[in-house]
C-alpha cells in the first residue's frame, strides 16, 4: 500500500513527493509508469530518452528488473548515464559500471540502448572532463545546460548523494557538470555529477530502503537545519520523488 503525494518542509514544495511501499520489492513497479511516462515525453520532443543512474546496493534489485519491465521500444531510444563512480578498474568489486553492467545492461534485450560509462582508464581529472564533454554531446540542453530527463539517486546515513558527501568542496562547484572527488582510500576517489547538472533534471527520483535509513530520511524531510548534500538536490524545473520502504519511513510524520 503506497501513501502518495506527502510534502515535507524545507523540499521545494511544488515538485515533491514520497511515495512509500511495503517492500523494496515493490520499486520497480513505482519506477516503471514515471519511468514510461517519462521517455515518451522525451522521445517525442527529442527522438531519445536521457537516464542516469547511482550506484550503491538499493537499486540493484530495481536494475535486475528494468530490462523486462520497459519496452523494447523505449530500450531503442534510451542514452543510459552514470551518476557517479568509484575510481576504480570497470573489473573492481566496488565499480558501480560493473554493477550497472551486472544488473541491468547484460539482461537488455537486443536493443540499441546506449549506455555511456565514466571511463575510468584515463586520469580522474581528464575522466570528469571528458565525461562532462559526452554529456554536453549526447543530452539535450536547456539554457546550454544539458537536461537529464531522468536521475535515480541513493541517499547515504550521512545525508549523502550522488558521491555528494559532507564537508567536501564539490558541494560548492557552480559551473562544472562533472568533478572529481578526493575522499579518504576505503571509499576510492570518485567522479560525481554535480548540483548543477543534477538540478537541471526532469525527473529526479530517490530510491531509500531499510532501517538504517530512517534517521537520515526523517532528518531530510522533516528537519531541514541538518543541511545535508540531498537537501540541495533542488530540481529547478523537474520533479523530486521520494520511492521509500516502510522501514526506511518509520521515523517519518511522528
Ligand atoms: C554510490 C552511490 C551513492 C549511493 C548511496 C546510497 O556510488 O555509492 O552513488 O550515492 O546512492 O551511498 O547507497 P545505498 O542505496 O546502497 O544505501
Amino acid at each position: 500500500m503506497a501513501e502518495s503525494g506527502t510534502q515535507h518542509r524545507g523540499m521545494p514544495m511544488s515538485t515533491s513527493r514520497i511515495e512509500i511501499v511495503e517492500s523494496i520489492n515493490e520499486f520497480a513497479t513505482l519506477l516503471k509508469d514515471i519511468w514510461i511516462s517519462a521517455a515518451i515525453q522525451s522521445i517525442e520532443s527529442n527522438n531519445f530518452f536521457s537516464a542516469a543512474l547511482s550506484g550503491g546496493n538499493t537499486p540493484q534489485v530495481i536494475y535486475k528488473s528494468l530490462a523486462e519491465i520497459i519496452p523494447i521500444e523505449i530500450w531503442n531510444k534510451t542514452r543510459l548515464f552514470q551518476v557517479d563512480e568509484r575510481y576504480v578498474s570497470p573489473e573492481h568489486k566496488d565499480s558501480n559500471r560493473k554493477m550497472i553492467s551486472e544488473t541491468l545492461i547484460k539482461s537488455l534485450p537486443s536493443t540499441k540502448a546506449e549506455f555511456h560509462n565514466i571511463d575510468t582508464d584515463l586520469s580522474i581529472e581528464e575522466s570528469a572532463k571528458s565525461y562532462e564533454s559526452l554529456i554536453k554531446n549526447k543530452v539535450t540542453c536547456h539554457n546550454k545546460i544539458p537536461s537529464l530527463d531522468l536521475v535515480i539517486l541513493g541517499l547515504g546515513t550521512d545525508g549523502h548523494t550522488a558521491s555528494l558527501f559532507p564537508e567536501s568542496i564539490v558541494l560548492d562547484e557552480k559551473e562544472r557538470l562533472v568533478s572529481p572527488v578526493y575522499t579518504s582510500s576505503e571509499m576510492h576517489d570518485r567522479i560525481t555529477m554535480t548540483y548543477p547538472l543534477l538540478n537541471k533534471a526532469h525527473n529526479i527520483i530517490y530510491f531509500i530502503s531499510g532501517a538504517e535509513k530512517a534517521d537520515v530520511l526523517h532528518n531530510l524531510l522533516e528537519k531541514t537545519y541538518f543541511h545535508y548534500p540531498a537537501a540541495e538536490i533542488r530540481p529547478e524545473n523537474g520533479s523530486l520523488t521520494f520511492l521509500c520502504d516502510r522501514e526506511s519511513a518509520s521515523k517519518l510524520y511522528q
